[in-house]
Formats: C-alpha cells, sequence, structure tokens
C-alpha cells in the first residue's frame, strides 16, 4: 500500500497534494499534466454561471515573499467548462471550484460539476475583493450554513467549503461548514491586500485590491488548521504557501488530512514529485505508517 494515500470522508487520494485552485487549471490539458507530474488531485479553475473576462491589467504582482493578484474572477462559464472536465475527468480526481452570489447558484453549478464528473465540488466562499462574491457571503454564518445546505441537499458527490483568513471567525465559518452537511473545510484563501506605486500615487492593482498568496501565508494558514481542528470534525484540506514537503507536513501535523499547493506550482513545475518523495522519506525516518497517523500529530 502506498504511504502516501489518504482519504477526505470517503474521497480517496492515492498522494495527499492536489493543485490549489486558480493555476494550471484552466484546460483539460493543464489539470492531465499536473496529475501526470504528482498531484493526487486537481481543483479546478473557480467557474461562474457565465462568461468573465476578469479585471484589466495590471492584475498581478510578484513579490519577493509571494504574489498579489485580482484576475476577477475570469471564466468561460459552466457551459463551456464542460469540455475541459470532459478531458481532465479521464486523467484523475478533479474537484470542481465554483463560485455564485446566491445559494441557489451555486448549487446548479454544483449539479453541472457533478455531471461532467467532478469528484467533489469546492465552494469558493472566499475571494478576498470581488463585489457580491467570495468573502462577503463567507463570513455571514447564516449565509454559510444556507448555501453549504442547499448544495447538500442537490448534489451525492462531497461538498467542501474554501474559507478566508480574513476574518476572527473562522472557527464559526467552519462550524457553519460542518452543521450544514459540508464534507470537509479547505483553509486558506488568499488575504486581501495591496500595494500602491509611490510614482504614481495609486494603487497598482487596476482592482485597486487583490488576495496575496505564497510563502508569506503559510503560519496563518497553519494556525488556522490548527485552530479548525480544535473546533471541527470533519476533515481539513490546509492550502497556503506551501512549496516543500516540510510545509506539508506542517499543515498535515496542525490538522489537514490533505494539502493543496498554487503559487509554489508557478516556479516548480515539478514541485508534487519533490514534495511527495520528500514527505515519503520523512515518513520512513520517523515511523509514520500512513498519512492517517501523522494528521494532528502537533495536537498531541
Ligand atoms: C481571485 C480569486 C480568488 O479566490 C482569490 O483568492 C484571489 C483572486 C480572482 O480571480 O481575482
Amino acid at each position: 500500500m502506498s504511504l502516501l494515500r489518504t482519504c477526505i470522508g470517503n474521497l480517496e487520494l492515492e498522494r495527499p497534494g492536489m493543485v490549489a485552485s486558480g493555476i494550471m487549471d484552466e484546460t483539460g490539458d493543464s489539470m492531465m499534466r499536473m496529475i501526470k507530474l504528482g498531484a493526487g488531485a486537481v481543483v479546478t479553475k473557480s467557474v461562474g454561471s457565465v462568461k468573465r473576462d476578469g479585471h484589466v491589467n495590471p492584475s498581478f504582482i510578484e513579490f519577493p515573499f509571494g504574489y498579489l493578484n485580482a484576475m476577477g474572477l475570469p471564466n468561460p462559464g459552466i457551459d463551456d467548462f464542460k469540455d475541459e472536465m470532459m478531458i481532465a475527468t479521464k486523467a484523475g480526481t478533479i474537484i470542481a471550484s465554483v463560485f455564485a452570489s446566491s445559494p441557489k447558484e451555486f448549487s446548479s453549478l454544483a449539479e453541472r460539476m457533478e455531471i461532467f464528473g467532478a469528484s467533489a465540488v469546492e465552494l469558493n466562499l472566499s475571494c478576498p475583493h470581488a463585489k457580491g462574491y467570495g468573502i462577503e457571503m463567507g463570513t455571514d454564518v447564516k449565509m454559510v450554513h444556507k448555501i453549504v445546505s442547499t448544495v447538500k441537499n442537490t448534489v451525492k458527490i462531497p461538498v467542501y467549503a474554501k474559507l478566508t483568513p480574513n476574518t476572527h471567525i473562522l472557527a464559526d465559518i467552519g462550524k457553519a461548514v460542518q452543521d450544514a452537511g459540508g464534507d470537509a473545510v479547505v483553509a486558506i484563501n488568499t488575504l486581501k491586500a495591496m500595494s500602491i506605486s509611490p510614482e504614481f500615487a495609486m494603487p497598482v492593482l487596476s482592482n485597486r485590491f487583490g488576495g496575496l498568496s505564497g510563502p508569506a501565508l503559510r503560519p496563518i494558514g497553519v494556525r488556522a488548521i490548527y485552530d479548525l481542528r480544535s473546533a471541527l470534525e470533519i476533515p481539513l484540506i490546509g492550502v497556503g504557501g506551501i512549496c516543500s514537503w516540510r510545509d506539508a507536513a506542517e499543515y498535515i501535523m496542525a490538522g489537514a488530512s490533505a494539502f493543496q499547493v498554487g503559487s509554489a506550482i508557478a516556479s516548480d513545475i515539478n514541485i508534487f514529485k519533490k514534495i511527495n518523495k520528500g514527505l515519503e522519506c520523512f515518513m520512513k525516518e520517523f515511523g509514520y505508517s500512513s498519512i492517517e497517523k501523522m494528521v494532528g500529530a502537533a495536537h498531541e
């Protein structure tokens, strides 16, 4: 049996590392490529009901410690994403990320993604800057409960909720997901942030605000998973600043049954192979016979 096998509820993965939503996941071919390069699953780009072009440039800034972006949820719309799903789901486990502005819209997108062959759906309740979407709904406990229960009443595939770090009530939001029947919590999405050009005396991003990702986020994400593990019983998926097997191990020991890698893929397409190898070596050396045995180890 593979040492790296893990379960998120009843979804079994051969490897615990997933491609996070928003990178190398816009086309069926790019998702297939990431599965071949060692990802245990791929989360799709967040897809909505209709096509969106996204924000004009500048929409992306690189820092020494991560990236700041406000792409504006660009996507082809659910109808045109079907062909990509048909290609991707043949290659491996695909988790469909969706964004919407009402519980009903979330459930109809989830229903389509289930038909397209998604193994689970990830609700984007955490985009930090899009008006009417993301954190505007994802920090309202009652709204989160309503969204998750509406989607749960519609689809049979597992329902995950991706939460924001831009809140002091993360555990309450996590509980709302759990109480509504959610199958797992994914934490964290990007942190709301901005950058200003002194020369132009104006914000750099055309949208002014964006989401910060990359290594700077890791200690915040690890703390979020640790807190959620103390508050919840449902499985957790850790994401934020993972660049190496050590970073992945931190999230697992904080309480995550699986993890996602985003920004680090941009500088190293082979990151999953390296993380898989490193994790396996560590587990052998320290006597962990399964990922499950490592999950939450830092709490004991
Ligand atoms: C965007 C969406 C996100 O969920 C996020 O965390 C950052 C940016 C976007 O499409 O702009």
